[in-house]
């Protein structure tokens, strides 16, 4: 559902964002212990989940929102209409996706209509499109 400003609905982001927090409990973060749940909305309407996955090694850690995107494009998906994120330690805080990520949705996403939806809880959520993240981008 989208209003007429052409965002999600508000309801619709709540359930992205009760969506993203399920997707968090999977995370596998025992070294920053920094725990990150998202919920990528296709625009044929299916959500793909991802939370981060770390590594001993560092380096091959994933965030969770590259794990949703990566879920989604390897089944064959390519139009997303948004992306929940919440994360921190034990509460959620104000989590934004890394350089990384918004590259990542940079490849898949158009800049003025995807929305990035940072969520503190299904209440609490900042919505940005993805070239507020991302201007200039490459
Ligand atoms: N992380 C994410 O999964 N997404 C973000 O938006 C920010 C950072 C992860 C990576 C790492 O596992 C942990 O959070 C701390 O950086």
């Amino acid at each position: 559902m989208r209003t007429e400003t052409g965002g999600l609905a508000g309801t619709e982001c709540e359930k992205l964002i009760g969506t993203a927090l399920l997707a968090r409990e999977n995370s596998y973060s025992p070294y920053s212990h920094f725990r990150v749940g998202a919920a990528l909305l296709c625009r044929d309407g299916t959500v793909w989940t991802g939370c981060n996955i770390e590594n001993r090694a560092y380096g091959p850690t994933n965030c969770a929102e590259r794990t949703a995107f990566f879920k989604a494009v390897s089944e064959g998906k390519r139009d997303f209409s948004a992306i929940a994120i919440v994360g921190g330690k034990e509460e959620t805080v104000w989590c934004y996706p890394c350089g990384v990520c918004r590259q990542v949705m940079a490849e898949f996403c158009d800049p003025d209509e995807f929305q990035i939806i940072c969520g503190k809880s299904v209440r609490e959520y900042r919505i940005y499109t993805l070239r507020e993240l991302l201007p200039n981008m490459f």
